[in-house]
Formats: structure tokens, C-alpha cells, sequence
């Protein structure tokens, strides 16, 4: 059962394994993974240089490293990996094969 305000992004087949995909919900810019078959959505924005790239960084050791500059973060959080701040995560639930995240709260975690 689906709880209140999870909004539907796309299906689990319309992402390709370890490439990002940009959504916008609720005004927030989003990064969505999938790896290993589980899906990860992240803020958009790296806290750096407040460039929205992350959705085009590439994944290396369970993180996504941003393109712009090589700032690196956990995919189960968000954090840096010094356990520092990055970016925010968000909850995502799969439900017959369509993917939903809940997203409302658009301060960064910076
Ligand atoms: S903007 Fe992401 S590392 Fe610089």
C-alpha cells in the first residue's frame, strides 16, 4: 500500500543500470539510479558549485561521483564519504514495476 505523497516517476525498465535520469517533483531536481536492480533517488544539485549534474555523474564503489569536479556521495544517503553532508536522499517505493519517491522538502542538506 502506497502512502500519501509518493509521486510516480517511471517504470524500473525505463532506467538504464547506472545511468542517471532527471526528474522534477514538486520543483525539486531529482537523480534517479538504478544499480544492482534497486533504485536511488538523490538530489540533483551537488552542494560544490550548485551545478545540476549529478544525474549525469558516473557510479564507482556504491557512489556517485559528480562530473563537474569529483565530489563523491553514498547512493543509500546522500552523504560524502567522510560521513559529511551532500546531497539530500529521498524514499523511493517500487510497486509493480513503477517507481515512486517521496520528495516535498526543498531545503538541501548542504
Ligand atoms: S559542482 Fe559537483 S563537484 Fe563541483
Amino acid at each position: 500500500m502506497l502512502s500519501e505523497n509518493f509521486s510516480k516517476l517511471c517504470r524500473v525498465e525505463d532506467l538504464t543500470e547506472g545511468i542517471g535520469k532527471r526528474f522534477l517533483v514538486n520543483e525539486i531536481d531529482i537523480a534517479l539510479f538504478k544499480i544492482k536492480g534497486e533504485v536511488f533517488a538523490l538530489s540533483n544539485v551537488c552542494p560544490h558549485q550548485h551545478s545540476a549534474l549529478i544525474y549525469e555523474g558516473f557510479i564507482e564503489d556504491n557512489c556517485v561521483v559528480c562530473p563537474a569536479h569529483g565530489w563523491k556521495f553514498k547512493l543509500k544517503d546522500g552523504k560524502m564519504e567522510n560521513g559529511g553532508n551532500g546531497l539530500n536522499s529521498y524514499p523511493v517505493k517500487v510497486i509493480d514495476d513503477i517507481i515512486y519517491i517521496k520528495a516535498e522538502d526543498k531545503s538541501n542538506n548542504w
